[in-house]
């Protein structure tokens, strides 16, 4: 079944006076994301390294919702660059009920060819990125009794091939979904996070997905952005406020199929890979 847009499913209005805070809502996924809880009533800040990205990606979700976005660059590395973020947001919009941690970065590479800076600057993004920004938004999400939602992979489920960086941030990301949930529950706040499989159109699967065989999904399609919308809308939503530290896998059950294979042009042909192996 395709993906359907979240304004067919969900009343529009659910977001209504919300406010979100979405790290790499400029492009991908997370641009998909924030235009969606948009979409139902929230504003929104959207925050990256890119300014010139972010100012065009912000533009286009206004022009297509007619919604309330702001962008404000800054480096998910640095704890100065998310407390401004989080200040703007507060300046702006008065408020922060939602946190998207979206940002990350990732490549393919085997280890002898993953230099220590490599492994360190992916850890930095996911990891401490998605730290630095909770910690700097928390005290306001508790006075919304928000929610927060990570944004996860399934990689490190099946130990994928040349993604030991990407995958144990992810994991790492998972525990604190899991830390958080209880940390922040008796708040009022909600955390959770979303491991999206592979969804078209996007830089994750540009990069990594060079011969990606559809019929590897159990469900027989690649996964489209609409699919993570539909699952983030209702996870903001008052009908998921009993669910608390879950990461939702939402991959039409990719990573599950015993013949699923990450990345079948380089593991079939590693000359694909450059020489690299
Ligand atoms: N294979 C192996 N190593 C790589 C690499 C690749 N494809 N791309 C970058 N690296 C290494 C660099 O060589 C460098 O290590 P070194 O200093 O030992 O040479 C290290 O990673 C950091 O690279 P740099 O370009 O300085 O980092 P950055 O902070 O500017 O960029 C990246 C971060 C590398 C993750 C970059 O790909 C990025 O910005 N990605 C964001 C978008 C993205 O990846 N989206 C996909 C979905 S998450
Ligand atoms: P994307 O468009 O490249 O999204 C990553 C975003 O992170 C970009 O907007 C980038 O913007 C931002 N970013 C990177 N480094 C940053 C930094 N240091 N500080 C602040 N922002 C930074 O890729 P995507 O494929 O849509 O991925 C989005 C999320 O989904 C990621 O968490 C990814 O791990 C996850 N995911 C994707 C897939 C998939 O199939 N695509 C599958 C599983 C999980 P700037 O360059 O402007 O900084």
């Amino acid at each position: 079944m395709a993906a359907v847009s979240t304004s067919k499913i969900f009343k529009d209005d659910i977001f209504k006076d919300k406010v979100l805070l979405c790290t790499g809502g400029g492009s991908g996924i997370c641009k998909g994301l924030t235009e969606a809880v948009v979409r139902h009533g929230a504003k929104a800040v959207i925050v990256s390294r890119n300014k010139d990205k972010l100012e065009k990606a912000a533009q286009e979700m206004r022009n297509s919702t007619g919604g309330d976005i702001f962008a404000v660059s800054g480096d998910v590395r640095k704890p100065q660059d998310m407390e401004n973020a989080v200040k703007t947001t507060i300046e702006k919009f008065g408020r922060l009920d939602y946190l998207i941690n979206g940002a990350a970065g990732n490549f393919l590479s085997p280890m002898q060819h993953l230099s220590y800076n490599a492994f360190r600057t992916v850890i930095e993004i996911d990891l401490l990125g998605t730290f630095n920004t909770t910690k700097a938004a928390m005290e306001y999400i508790k006075q919304t009794k928000g929610a927060i939602l990570n944004i996860s992979a399934t990689l490190y489920y099946t130990g994928t091939p040349y993604q030991q960086h990407a995958g144990s941030a992810k994991a790492a990301i998972d525990a604190l979904t899991k830390h958080w949930a209880v940390e922040l529950g008796p708040h009022g706040v909600r955390v959770n996070g979303i491991a999206p499989g592979p969804i078209g159109g996007t830089e994750g699967m540009d990069k990594l997905g060079v011969g990606f065989e559809e019929e590897t999904v159990p469900m027989g399609r690649i996964g489209d952005v609409k699919d993570i919308e539909q699952s983030t809308v209702f996870l903001l939503s008052e009908g998921a406020s009993y669910i608390n530290g879950v990461t939702l896998v939402v991959d039409g059950g990719h990573w599950m199929n015993p013949n699923y294979v990450a990345y079948p042009a380089m593991v079939h042909n590693p000359i694909n890979f450059k020489g690299m192996l």
